[in-house]
This record gives C-alpha cells, sequence and structure tokens, in this order.
C-alpha cells in the first residue's frame, strides 16, 4: 500500500519535511519492488538508497539539535544509530538471500514512520520553531 505524506508526519522543519517526503518516496519504491516480486539486486539498491539518504538526514538532525542543546538528543541519536544498524543487518541478509528479509525491511519502515517521524522528529518542531528555525 503507498504511503502519502499527511500532516501527522509534520515536523515543521521545512528541510526535514521535505527530506522525509523523500523518504517516504524511496518506502513507496521499496513496496513497489516486495509487491511485485522483485530479485534482491533491486531490493538491495533501494535499501542502499534508504540507507545513504538516512545517514545523511540523521546527520543534519543531529548537528541542529546539538547546535541548539536539544534535550532529547541522546536518544533520539540512539534511534538513529539503531536504524542505520538495523539497516545494515537486512542489507547483509539480501546478500546471502534471506527470504524473510523483505517483511523485516516492510516492517521497520513503518514503525519508523510511525514511532519515530511522526512521533520523536515531530516534538522537536515545536522546540526548533521556539528558537526561529523553520
Ligand atoms: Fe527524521
Ligand atoms: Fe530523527
Amino acid at each position: 500500500m503507498r504511503i502519502e505524506w499527511t500532516d501527522k508526519f509534520k515536523a515543521g522543519v521545512e528541510k526535514f519535511d521535505s527530506q522525509h517526503k523523500g523518504l517516504i518516496a524511496l518506502i513507496n519504491e521499496l513496496q513497489r519492488i516486495i509487491s511485485v516480486g522483485g530479485d534482491n539486486k533491486e531490493l538491495e539498491k533501494v535499501v542502499t538508497e534508504i540507507y545513504e539518504h538516512k545517514k545523511n538526514h540523521f546527520a543534519d538532525e543531529e548537528r541542529l539539535m546539538l547546535d541548539h542543546n536539544y534535550p532529547e538528543f541522546e536518544q533520539h541519536a540512539r534511534d538513529h544509530a539503531e536504524m542505520l544498524d538495523k539497516l545494515l543487518k537486512c542489507k547483509q541478509d539480501l546478500v546471502t538471500g534471506d527470504k524473510m528479509v523483505t517483511v523485516e525491511l516492510a516492517g521497520l519502515m513503518s514503525d519508523w514512520l510511525t514511532n519515530h517521524i511522526a512521533e520523536k522528529d515531530s516534538r522537536y518542531g515545536r522546540f526548533f520553531n521556539d528558537r526561529g528555525v523553520y
């Protein structure tokens, strides 16, 4: 099922909202490949793109948090690091041909949208907005 951008994903910092939209586009591409039974090479390519996208995005979020002494920085950065670890493991599983990895990837991405972007990223919006960052 295609994920559409809605306000529940809105963090309120323009750059990060547009990066989150880019991530949703990649997740939709991942779902498309899974739904047509795409091969592991194709999956590996999109997972690599997701990994690179996240790595850059996380660095941007964390830099702004550090600049403004965001109180939840440590826990937030830990979430990011765990996600990158999990993605690397999925990539490894794709290389070794583990079939269940598609289920794991789909679950990982939908949890991320609900539990990280719609919750934890949304929380920093107000904090940054109060400091003049939109
Ligand atoms: Fe984010
Ligand atoms: Fe985040």
